[in-house]
């Protein structure tokens, strides 16, 4: 596999309001495994941006009293910004007002008026702006306050009729499902599976794919007064960063995307709509779509009208960028909804990686610069202990591999933190503080032996926690070059000096709250 392309893409964030943690959780996912792929050698692709057209934005801007491109300038720029707050790795970002995109756009709109697939008619129904999403009536249903809402999101609708494009959508259930037969990847995890095989078992209808109301996005070709639904708008990003519909481009070797990451809300988009209208247009579909679950704050739905939205720029503030990261891939199997409790992070920072990876370093790390010089200590025979911490922490690579390819962020931090607790265990058992009088030959290899261990957990942290990471890995004077995972199997050798040892995970410690 390496040298080999992986395209990994977030979906394209709405511009209407700054990022909080549900789009920081997605692109986190989208940059571990971004990380995790450049460092075991594929030719990686990471892309994210800002979806940026449609009801909800023109609105949005009016609220704020800003013509629609000034204010997508500016909140597409808070989307930007996060990339630095939270350590991510994108090789591009992409925005859907972009000139690249409207051309990718209409090529794509022609090749599917080309095929058959698209055909004028008029929309009479439900639409959600907040969703962007159409909705017949018996999915939606009227409150108590007389307002008409979509069951599944809650959001309000309102009745639209007006001239429209439509896709033949309802003639691609059978291909669709054919489709992902023959792809049994194509959607993770099994439960979402499940739920699409069903919805498109149960017949599809027609997609209204033009809008005639309002202005902001892309026009039709020949025709506009339509502009394109905002759903095959933003679609198209994942094509016009390849550089559609010019297949010479050079980064068209990325396509067909390996992974689309997306939460569970727009799965539909994804794994129905999106394959339906690349195969519709001759072009490869995505290998795989994954949707992960929602966080609630404290138990609570998280929403602007209860103000309980999560501000990933704060909580990087108070616990720190790799604490952060660690925390939200590590608590909640990843797929799953979980709820964000600030007390479990703490407790994750202070078990986790104070005590358990932090201790294990910095014992380690101190007494080899107390009695070995300040040099990775000598290594001499191993025993059957050695040799069983050793091999557990020689296996973690493949089972990090492994899990990921899966993306089970939650197995994999799992697995490197049982070779952590080993560790310790070891550490207690072999006593290398005590070996400094009777044996200290056997207190050097012990030592050896656990520097070796952290510098093989380590490198698999590096996609998780890559401050952290490089710091341990500086301390263990590990080359650069041998960070990649090629360096996997290229142990400490002794002798080499090594720098002083710091602390890498500090405790928190809650503020104290006057009375
Ligand atoms: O949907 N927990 O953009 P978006 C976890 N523009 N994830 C959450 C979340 C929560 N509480 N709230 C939101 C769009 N998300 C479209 C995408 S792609 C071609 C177009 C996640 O700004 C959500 O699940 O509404 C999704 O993955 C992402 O934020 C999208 O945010
Ligand atoms: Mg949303």
């Amino acid at each position: 596999m390496s040298g080999s392309t992986y395209y990994v893409t977030t979906p394209i964030y709405y511009v209407n309001d700054v990022p909080h943690i549900g789009h920081a959780y997605t692109s986190l996912a989208c940059d571990v495994l971004a990380r995790f792929m450049r460092l075991d050698g594929r030719d990686v692709h990471f892309l994210t941006g800002t979806d940026e057209h449609g009801q909800k934005i023109e609105k949005a801007a009016a609220a704020a009293g800003m013509a629609p491109q000034a204010f997508t300038d500016k909140v597409s720029q808070s989307f930007r910004d996060l990339l630095g707050v939270m350590d991510y790795s994108p090789d591009s970002f992409i925005r859907t007002t972009e000139k690249r995109h409207y051309a990718a756009c209409q090529a794509l709109w022609e090749k599917l008026v080309a095929a058959g697939d698209i055909y004028l008619g008029a929309y009479a129904g439900w639409y959600s702006v907040r969703d962007e999403t159409y909705f017949v009536e018996g999915e939606t249903e009227v409150g108590q306050d007389g307002k008409r809402r979509a069951t599944s999101t809650g959001a309000e609708v309102e009745w639209v009729e007006e001239p429209s494009y439509f896709f033949r959508l309802s003639a691609w259930a059978d291909r669709l499902l054919e489709f992902y037969e023959k792809n049994a990847r194509f959607i993770g995890p099994e439960s979402r599976r499940n739920e699409i095989l069903s919805f498109v078992r149960g017949g599809l209808q027609d997609l209204s794919v033009s809008r005639t109301s309002f202005s902001w996005g892309v026009p039709v070709p020949g025709d506009p007064k339509h502009i394109m639904y905002v759903w095959l708008d933003a679609l198209t990003n994942y094509i016009t960063e390849c550089g559609y519909p010019d297949t010479k481009n050079p980064l068209w070797k990325y396509w067909p995307a390996d992974l689309h990451m997306v939460g569970k809300d727009i799965i539909r988009f994804h794994c129905v709509f999106w394959p339906a209208f690349l195969m519709a247009a001759g072009v490869a579909p995505p290998k795989r779509v994954f949707a992960h679950g929602w966080w609630t704050n404290e138990g609570q739905k998280i929403s602007k009208s209860l103000g309980n939205v999560i501000n990933p720029v704060d909580l990087v503030k108070t616990y720190g960028v790799d604490a952060v990261r660690y925390f939200l891939l590590r608590e909640v199997p990843f797929g799953n909804d979980g709820d964000f409790q600030r007390k479990a992070l703490v407790g994750r920072m202070n078990g986790d990686l104070a005590n358990a990876y932090g201790n294990l370093c910095q014992r380690v790390l101190s007494i080899v610069a107390k009695n070995c010089g300040e040099k990775v200590p000598p290594k001499g025979a191993l025993t059957g202990a050695d040799a069983a911490l050793l091999d557990r922490a020689k296996g973690l690579l493949t089972v990090v591999r492994t899990e990921l390819d899966d993306q089970a962020f939650h197995k994999a931090l799992t697995a490197i933190w049982e070779v952590i607790a080993d560790a310790n265990r070891y550490v207690d058992a072999q006593a290398p503080w005590a070996l400094a009088k009777t044996d200290p030959g056997r207190r050097d290899t012990v030592l050896w032996v656990l520097a070796e261990t952290i510098r093989r957990v380590t490198l698999p942290v590096q996609p998780f926690m890559p401050d952290a990471a490089a710091k341990i890995l500086d301390q263990l004077a590990v080359a650069p070059a041998d960070r990649a995972f090629t360096g996997f199997d290229k142990e400490l050798v002794s002798g080499t000096p090594l720098p002083k040892p710091q602390g890498v995970f500090p405790r928190y410690v809650e503020p104290k709250v006057a009375e």
